[in-house]
């Protein structure tokens, strides 16, 4: 057979979704404009920029955007929060890397920013945390909160099912052409700690809720309840489950648009 090798492996192909580099799917050209929305520290924004296009890094959090700045001094860089932010100008795509779980407020609300941004055609390309998505680890968490009597912990995720993020993606405007919802158990490389560290790292607004002296028998106990699905011999792993999307911006006029509040002027 001969392959078509440079359509094969290129726009939301699915040769590239499963496991493959996100900015694969992504597959940015020379002189695109694209949103990598919620940089943090601009990993992703660097690789974005590495196949030539012009890319623009907007984050939340002024701390994550000065220290992208810092690492990445050629890149473009904006503080802006997801579900308010406004372009003067329309992008041909908006990226998305482990962000989206963490724009809890309004989800149709960042849906809605991000086709405001967008051209008609214009991609929107995104990983999140899905349905079931650190399921072991939130159980010990709630289990360990419950045993020291503190009630519930505030979680601070949206992971939704693909279903449930399918159906926001087409209210909001958006063709899907590629969904995969799959486990991605990860090594916790960086938390040799476990779970404890997990929480330190990713919880830390629930444990700052915790009386001083109960946080480090609670993370204890945490350990001790995860361990037993989550710690190898080799380490401890996290129960990641990934939802991953490829959709296009349907054309003007194609679907009437939900009644989201659009914020006023260019921020960006
Ligand atoms: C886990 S980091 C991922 C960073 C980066 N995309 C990467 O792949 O390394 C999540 C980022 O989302 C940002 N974020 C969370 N909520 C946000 C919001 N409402 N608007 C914009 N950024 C947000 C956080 O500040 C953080 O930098």
């Amino acid at each position: 057979m001969n392959w078509a090798v440079s359509t094969y492996d290129s726009v939301f192909g699915y040769v590239s979704a499963h496991g493959a580099p996100l900015v694969d799917l992504l597959d940015p050209q020379p002189g695109e404009r694209i949103i990598d929305l919620g940089c943090g520290t601009g990993t992703f924004t660097a690789e974005i920029a590495e196949r030539g296009a012009e890319v623009l890094g907007v984050d939340g959090s002024a701390e994550m955007v000065a220290q992208a700045t810092a690492l990445h001094p050629g890149l473009s860089f904006a503080v802006g929060d997801a579900h308010e932010f406004t372009t003067s100008e329309t992008f041909d795509a908006v990226a998305s890397n482990a962000a989206l779980h963490w724009m809890t407020r309004d989800p149709d609300a960042v849906i809605a920013r991000v086709h405001a941004a967008l051209r008609p055609g214009g991609r929107f390309v995104g990983e999140l945390g899905g349905a079931g998505n650190c399921a072991e680890l939130i159980v010990a968490m709630q289990t360990a909160w419950r045993v020291f009597g503190l009630g519930e912990p505030e979680l601070p995720w949206y992971f939704p099912s693909p279903a449930e993020y399918a159906t926001r993606l087409e209210d909001g405007g958006f063709t899907l052409r590629l969904l995969e919802h799959a486990d991605r158990p990860s090594r916790m490389t960086e938390g040799p700690g476990g779970a404890a560290d997990w929480v330190r790292a990713y919880a830390p607004r629930a444990l700052a809720d915790v009386p001083p002296e109960l946080v480090e028998p609670l993370l204890e106990r945490i350990n001790e309840l995860a361990a037993p699905a989550l710690r190898r011999e080799s380490g401890w792993v996290a129960d990641y489950v990934r939802l991953r999307f490829a959709a296009v911006r349907k054309p003007d006029g194609a679907v009437p648009m939900p009644d989201v509040p659009t914020p006023p002027g260019p921020l960006l």
